[in-house]
């Protein structure tokens, strides 16, 4: 019973029960407005056809006067037979005085007082009702004859009659019509939720571990369209981002298994019979180097993790880029040296940016990493800042004149773990693992800005990086 009951409620619920209320109601009211006008319509033109007969036949009466008079037996004698003749059609003769109000002659059907309420003039006739009766009214215009007014007046019931009969005739029409709407409401609601049931049914196959079922198109470009469209783009984003979360899972494992690798291959061989003191200690500085750079990659691991997981809520501060920048170059000197490389700032605008020291830092220090090493003897690294040409943000720029990136490798540098295949052999003696570009860019996204890069082989390099600035008004 309950379960009856909690049945029909999820049916009034439905969409198919609501747009069908909702047509059913539609046919209904324009059913019903569509028969009150073909009979208000009816009713209309039947009382301009009456009062146009009706006026003929005053402007006939009008005649007879100007012929007859002053022949008042005359006169009279003519009244009545026109009276006589359109006795069956209930029509009735009204003469009166000049002041409108006295009757002179009426016909026997006349109603006993003449009628007092003016609906309107018209053409040079007046239109005069009652409820139950309806006249037409002219004033005698001739010289030599006083301003008598003739009515002419009929029945209302003839038009009632009339109109009722249309009634009788439209109502059996309008009954059916009410009584298939709800049908047809349904049948409207039946064919508008098909297309939305079959979306239902895909979505019900689709499964988070093979997401490679789409929705259908059906080509028409409707709503229902555009939804699908949308959907099916996000699905294809949802698998796009499984599948690369699947390869950076696969690249990690590969990543920290193999200075793992090394460091027990090295030991097995080491240990297979007695060293002397400076072959444990080669060991020793082997395992060393590969901790060192484990330790390295599980950090990045985890500043990716975290950089991802807690992108919305990073607590964002004012920073002053180029305090960020002087102190970067300072820690990079040494280094940039060694390599025999330039490294320069031009100070110029002092930025200021919306974002979190530390990790704003860390985008610098990759990038210029980056171009150090990417840099042969002789070249130049600059950072520079400045305003971006989109208003309230600023540019940083990251330049080297090193080795430069080929065309094909630009739109890839910035992927979990990809390398420039080459720069793997020639810069192999600083071990990199591919993930500080991809560091960079989430970082640059987390703080709602764009991080780009061009490059021209053997020429050189340059990032550049737009930040939202902390007071963009300045
Ligand atoms: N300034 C640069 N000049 C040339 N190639 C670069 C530069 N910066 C990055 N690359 C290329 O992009 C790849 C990815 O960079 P990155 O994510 O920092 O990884 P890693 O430095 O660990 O190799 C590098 O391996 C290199 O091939
Ligand atoms: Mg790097």
């Amino acid at each position: 019973m309950i379960s009856n009951w909690q049945r029909f409620i999820d049916f009034t619920r439905s969409l198919r029960f609501r747009l069908t209320v909702w047509n059913t109601l539609v046919v209904l009211v324009t059913v019903v407005i569509a028969l009150i006008s073909v009979r208000e319509g009816l009713r209309y033109y039947l009382l301009v056809e009456t009062d146009a007969i009706l006026d003929d036949e005053v402007k006939e009466i009008l005649l007879t006067f100007e012929k007859l008079y002053p022949d008042r037996d005359q006169v009279l004698a003519s009244l009545r037979r026109k009276d006589e003749a359109h006795l069956d059609r209930d029509w009735h003769i009204r003469w009166l005085d000049e002041d409108g109000r006295t009757t002179i002659w009426a016909s026997e059907l006349a109603p006993k007082h003449p009628l007092t309420v003016k609906l309107g003039e018209h053409n040079g006739h007046s239109i005069w009702a009652s409820e139950t009766h309806r006249s037409i009214e002219r004033e005698i215009n001739s010289p030599n004859i006083p301003h008598y007014k003739i009515r002419v007046g009929t029945l209302m019931k003839f038009i009632d009659e009339d109109v009722d009969r249309l009634t009788r005739i439209l109502a059996p029409v309008g009954l059916a019509i009410l009584l298939l709407a709800p049908l047809g409401g349904l049948l409207l609601a039946e064919r508008a939720i098909e297309p939305l049931q079959r979306l239902i049914r895909t979505t019900e196959r689709l499964r988070a571990s093979h997401l490679d079922e789409r929705l259908e198109l059906r080509g028409v470009g409707d709503e229902l369209d555009q939804l699908a469209g949308k959907i099916n783009t996000f699905l294809d984003e949802i698998a796009d981002h499984l599948r690369k979360n699947r390869d950076f899972v696969a690249n990690a494992a590969h990543d920290l298994r193999s200075p793992l690798a090394a460091i027990q291959s090295s030991v097995e061989v080491t240990v297979e019979k007695p060293r002397s003191v400076e072959e444990y200690e080669d060991l020793l500085f082997q395992i060393n180097d590969e901790v060192h750079h484990l330790g390295q990659l599980v950090n990045q691991l985890l500043q990716l993790a975290e950089s991802e997981s807690t992108a919305a809520e990073i607590p964002m501060q004012p920073v002053p880029l180029r305090e960020v920048i002087t102190r970067t170059i300072e820690m990079f000197e040494p280094v940039a040296e060694e390599r025999g490389v330039q490294l320069k700032f031009e100070p110029s605008d002092d930025i200021v940016v919306l974002g979190t020291p530390g990790q704003l830092r860390q985008v610098l220090t990759n990038l210029v990493d980056n171009a150090i090493k990417f840099s042969l003897t002789g070249s130049s690294v600059t950072v520079g800042l400045t305003w971006d040409s989109k208003p309230g943000f600023g540019l940083l720029t990251v330049a080297d004149t090193g080795v430069g990136i080929p065309p094909e490798a630009v739109g890839r540098v910035f992927e979990r773990f990809y390398q420039v295949e080459r720069s793997r052999q020639r810069f192999g003696e600083k071990r990199g693992n591919g993930l500080g570009l991809s560091i960079c860019q989430s970082i640059v996204h987390a703080h709602r800005g764009t991080i780009a890069v061009a490059s021209q082989l053997g020429k050189g390099t340059t990032f550049t990086i737009s930040l939202p600035l902390a007071n963009p008004t300045t």
